[in-house]
C-alpha cells in the first residue's frame, strides 16, 4: 500500500469540492494557506449536495512551513497561480508533481519559464460547485474531471487517488484538446454573458444574442482548425449549443466575477484565445470586442 498525501493551494469551490473527496477515501489531505493572522491549524469543509450535508476537519499548514510536498492540487484563479506557486516553491522538487485545475489556458507558458525544474499534470472539470459561506459549499451539478500530463497516454500511479474519489475523474491522453475545448466554450459564453449581465440560456434565447454567439464561434472555428484542434473547430458551435442548455439558468463564472467586482480570468480566456488566433494571422474582431469589454471592467477592480 502506497502512502501518498495531497496538498490543496486554494481551497475555493473545486479546491474544497477535492480536498473533501479525496479526504473521504482515505487520503490524507492538508490545506495550504497564506499565514496572514492568527488561525486555526484545522478547517472546516462543508458542501451540502441535495438534502444531504456533508463535513470534515482538514489540517491546514502555512506557504511558508518546512515540510516537503509531494503532491499539490492548485485551483486558485489563474492570475494567482504564478504567485502561490512561488509562496511553496521551497517545499518542492523535481519528484513533486503539481496538479493545476484552473480556468483558462497560458497559466503553464508562465509555469514552464518560472519553474523549469517542476513537473506539472493539468486538469479541468465540468463540477459545478459554488460558495455559500465561509467553507460552505453547495455541490449543484455532477460533472467529470479530466486529468492529464502532456506525453503521458496512460495515467501515473497518483491518478489512483483520485479515481477512487466519489467523484468522476478520467485521465485524458490528449489534455491539450480537451483544455483547449473548455478554454472555447469559455470564450463563446463567458465574455458575453458578463457584458450582457445575463445568465447563460438567455444567449440563444435573445436573437442579438445569438448571432454573437454564431460569430464567435464562427471565429473559434477557423482559429482551432489552423492550431490543429480539429474537433473543436467542427463541433464548437454545437458544443455551445448544448453547454448553454444545460446551463440555462446558471450565471457564468466571470458574470459573477464582474457582479462580485472582483478581476476576472479574461486575459486566460479570451486574452489566451486572441494571441493563438495572432500567431496564425486569423483576425478575430468579435472575440476581440468580448476581450476588450472585460479589460475594461477588470480595470476598475481592485485585485
Ligand atoms: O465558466 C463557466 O461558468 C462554465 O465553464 C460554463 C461552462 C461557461 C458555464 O457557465
Amino acid at each position: 500500500m502506497i502512502h501518498r498525501s495531497w496538498h490543496v493551494l486554494g481551497a475555493g469551490a473545486i479546491g474544497s469540492l477535492f480536498a473533501s473527496a479525496l479526504h473521504k477515501s482515505g487520503v490524507p489531505v492538508t490545506l495550504l494557506r497564506r499565514p496572514e493572522s492568527e488561525q486555526s491549524r484545522t478547517q472546516a469543509i462543508r458542501i451540502d449536495e441535495n438534502t444531504h450535508s456533508g463535513e470534515v476537519h482538514l489540517p491546514v499548514s502555512y506557504n511558508n512551513d518546512f515540510e516537503p510536498i509531494d503532491h499539490v492540487l492548485i485551483c486558485t484563479k489563474a492570475y494567482d497561480v504564478r504567485s502561490a506557486l512561488g509562496e511553496i516553491a521551497h517545499r518542492l522538487n523535481e519528484n513533486s508533481c503539481i496538479l493545476v485545475l484552473v480556468n483558462g489556458m497560458g497559466v503553464m507558458d508562465e509555469l514552464s519559464t518560472d519553474f523549469p525544474n517542476l513537473l506539472f499534470a493539468l486538469g479541468t472539470t465540468t463540477e459545478g460547485v459554488y460558495r455559500l459561506g465561509d467553507g460552505h459549499f453547495c455541490h449543484a451539478g455532477r460533472g467529470i474531471t479530466r486529468l492529464g500530463m502532456e506525453g503521458l497516454v496512460q495515467p501515473p500511479p497518483w491518478f489512483s487517488d483520485w479515481s477512487r474519489t466519489e467523484r468522476s475523474c478520467v485521465w485524458e491522453p490528449d489534455i491539450d484538446e480537451t483544455l483547449w475545448q473548455k478554454l472555447a466554450i469559455n470564450c463563446a459564453i463567458n465574455p458575453l454573458s458578463a457584458l450582457s449581465r445575463c445568465n447563460n440560456g438567455m444567449l440563444l434565447e435573445t436573437a442579438a444574442l445569438a448571432s454573437q454567439i454564431d460569430a464567435v464561434c464562427q471565429e473559434i472555428s477557423l482559429v482551432s482548425r489552423a492550431a490543429g484542434y480539429i474537433q473543436t473547430a467542427t463541433d464548437i458551435h454545437r458544443k455551445v449549443a448544448s453547454v448553454i442548455a444545460s446551463t440555462a439558468n446558471n450565471r457564468s463564472s466571470m458574470l459573477v466575477d464582474v457582479l462580485a467586482g472582483r478581476r476576472s480570468e479574461n486575459e486566460y480566456i479570451s486574452g489566451y484565445f486572441l494571441k493563438i488566433a495572432a500567431n496564425y494571422n486569423i483576425p478575430t474582431p468579435h472575440n476581440k470586442a468580448l476581450f476588450e469589454g472585460i479589460s475594461l471592467l477588470d480595470k476598475q477592480t481592485k485585485t
